[in-house]
């Protein structure tokens, strides 16, 4: 694609220009946007980028491990990697709270970061894979739940205490053209193809507290559902697609025994900018395979629903 050749060569100089031989700290989060911006940097200055990730256990199954294979295997980069699911864990116990949980995990993911960030020492700049549409969002809808934490992840959320500068070298791009300059620049299919995922995580599909036996069971849940969504060749279709576990029991029954266990909520939606989305019409022997799995297959789950409400007047999250 002879734009986006001409886009990384213009990129590659201007990044190497405004950085020189100072390092550049980067917060990988296995969305397209940070792997792709640390791509990038790394194709203009080499190991003066200092990759940081913040393994927050709030991950998806398996993501923390491809990140790695992908970057320090593939790609040849030294990551830094922050191990802090605990203190995520133990900052949210007890809270129920959807605004609260942001805050929080915002909040103990930027000491961690913080932390990392000190270690290299003389870092002059922070990188960030901010795009076009974060810094319309961030100027334009405060107040919303994404908003929020957009303003924290994606905008604006250097620490200030360092007084590094800002390099933004997606700032022009649609999320589209993010896709397509990763493709451009090596990255594997699965990494520039990823449904977004929220910052935050699974703490906010976890409805209600978040706790290590809950976090687990919407992880299988979740890796099943994706599973599902990707053999029947749906995973592309969908803007996102996930599960949700809610804060209720169902009464079930399993042989002869009466169970009292969790339900789960699938939430899939189209949509192309997630301003609006549209529940997804999914076919019903898909659902249906879904459903048994998720309910033989995981324990702790007695029941499974579909959630059908479209955005507006719903969220795509549930918190
Ligand atoms: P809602 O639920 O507001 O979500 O319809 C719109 C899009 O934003 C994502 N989302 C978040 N992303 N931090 C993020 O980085 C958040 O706190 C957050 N909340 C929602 C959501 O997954 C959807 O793509």
């Amino acid at each position: 694609n002879w734009t986006m050749k001409s886009f990384v060569k213009e990129a590659v100089d201007e990044i190497k220009e405004a950085a020189g031989d100072d390092k550049v700290i980067l917060g990988l989060s296995g969305g397209v946007d940070s792997s792709v911006a640390a791509v990038l940097i790394h194709k203009a200055i080499g190991k003066n980028l200092y990759p940081i990730f913040v393994d927050n256990g709030l991950l998806r199954k398996g993501e923390a491990d491809r990140l790695k294979e992908v970057f320090t295997q593939n790609l040849n980069m030294k990551v830094r990697y922050a191990k802090a699911s605990r203190k995520f864990l133990s900052g949210l116990k007890g809270v129920t709270d959807p605004e609260k949980k942001r805050k929080i995990i915002g909040k103990v993911f930027m000491d961690v970061f913080e932390e990392e960030a000190k270690k290299i020492k003389g870092a002059k700049f922070l990188a960030q894979g901010t795009l076009y549409p974060d810094i319309i969002e961030s100027v334009s809808a405060f107040g919303g739940p994404s908003a929020v934490i957009k303003s924290h992840h994606n905008v604006g959320g250097l620490p200030k205490k360092m007084k590094l500068k800002l390099i933004e070298p997606l700032k022009y791009l649609f999320k589209d053209e993010v896709r397509l300059l990763g493709e451009e620049l090596g990255l594997p299919g699965d990494m520039v193809w990823r449904q977004p995922f929220p910052g935050p995580g699974l703490a906010i599909r976890v409805i209600g507290e978040v706790t290590a036996k809950r976090l687990s069971i919407l992880r299988e849940v979740d890796a099943l559902i994706i599973e599902e969504i990707r053999k029947n060749d749906y995973y592309r279709k969908l803007w996102q697609s996930f599960g949700v576990l809610l804060p209720i029991k169902s009464v079930g029954v399993m042989g002869d025994q009466r169970t009292y266990e969790n339900i789960i909520a699938i939430r899939a939606v189209t949509s192309t900018d997630a301003m609006t989305a549209d529940w997804a019409r999914l076919p019903h022997d898909m659902l249906a395979v879904m459903s048994n799995r998720i309910i033989n297959e995981i324990n702790g789950v007695n029941r499974v629903v579909y959630d059908i409400s479209s955005k507006p007047p719903s969220t795509i999250e549930w918190e």
